[in-house]
């Protein structure tokens, strides 16, 4: 029996040499094949999953009642308050500081203690982004400077601009490429309302 001991490991080295050789061989085809897959997803592709997961229908997306409750409309894609509505009467005791804050029924414009706001037109016509630099986009997001230009206001609540402050360069240009991307709609939001002025 112990004769056969050098010759097990004999044979067992050689299945070694053998495996080791093939998995060599095996990582050169897979090199080829690294090579040969499609390019990775396109800047606006990541553009409309980041505006997706970082929630921008929930403000300036119309909303459209379905069975399962309100959903943001999308043929109305991120035009912001459409224009041609109504709000409701604001009684301006119930959203001076300290008290309410509220939404319209589609969550495209809020009154509090800021007066009210209309979420803006994010699509690339001239009532929207249209004539927006990178620049001014990357300002307003990071900044809450108003259109991204210096000396103006600040951008008001509900928009929640101190979350992006820290947005990687790449995610920031991937969603104002999406955004450039879309379909134009005309509208043009109303100004802020201060709330002296409810
Ligand atoms: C909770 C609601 C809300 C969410 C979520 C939200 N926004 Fe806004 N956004 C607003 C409102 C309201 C305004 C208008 C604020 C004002 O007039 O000062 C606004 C304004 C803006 C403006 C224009 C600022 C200006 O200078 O006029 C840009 C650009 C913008 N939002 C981009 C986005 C993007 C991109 C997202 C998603 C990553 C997003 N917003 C998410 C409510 C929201």
């Amino acid at each position: 029996m112990k004769t056969l001991y050098p010759i097990i490991a004999i044979c067992l080295g050689l299945i070694f040499t053998c495996a080791c050789e093939e998995s060599e061989s095996g990582s050169d085809s897979d090199k080829a094949a690294h090579e040969e897959q499609p390019p990775q997803e396109s800047s606006i592709e990541r553009g409309s999953y980041l505006v997706g997961i970082m929630g921008c229908n929930d403000c300036h997306t119309p909303k459209k009642m379905t069975d399962h409750g309100p959903e943001p409309d999308l043929a109305k894609m991120l035009m912001g308050f459409p224009s041609d509505e109504e709000l409701p009467e604001i009684d301006p005791t119930e959203v001076t500081p300290g008290k309410w804050a509220l939404f319209n029924g589609d969550l495209t414009a809020a009154v509090g203690p800021w007066g009210i706001t209309y979420a803006a037109n994010l699509t690339p016509h001239e009532s929207g982004l249209g004539a927006w630099s990178y620049e001014q986009f990357k300002n307003a997001m990071t900044k809450g400077m108003h259109k991204g230009l210096e000396g103006g206001r600040m951008i008001l609540p509900p928009m929640p601009w101190q979350n992006y402050v820290n947005m990687k360069e790449e995610d920031l240009r991937a969603v104002f490429e999406f955004l450039q991307s879309i379909p134009p709609i005309e509208n043009v939001v109303p100004a802020p309302v201060p709330p002296g002025e409810l």
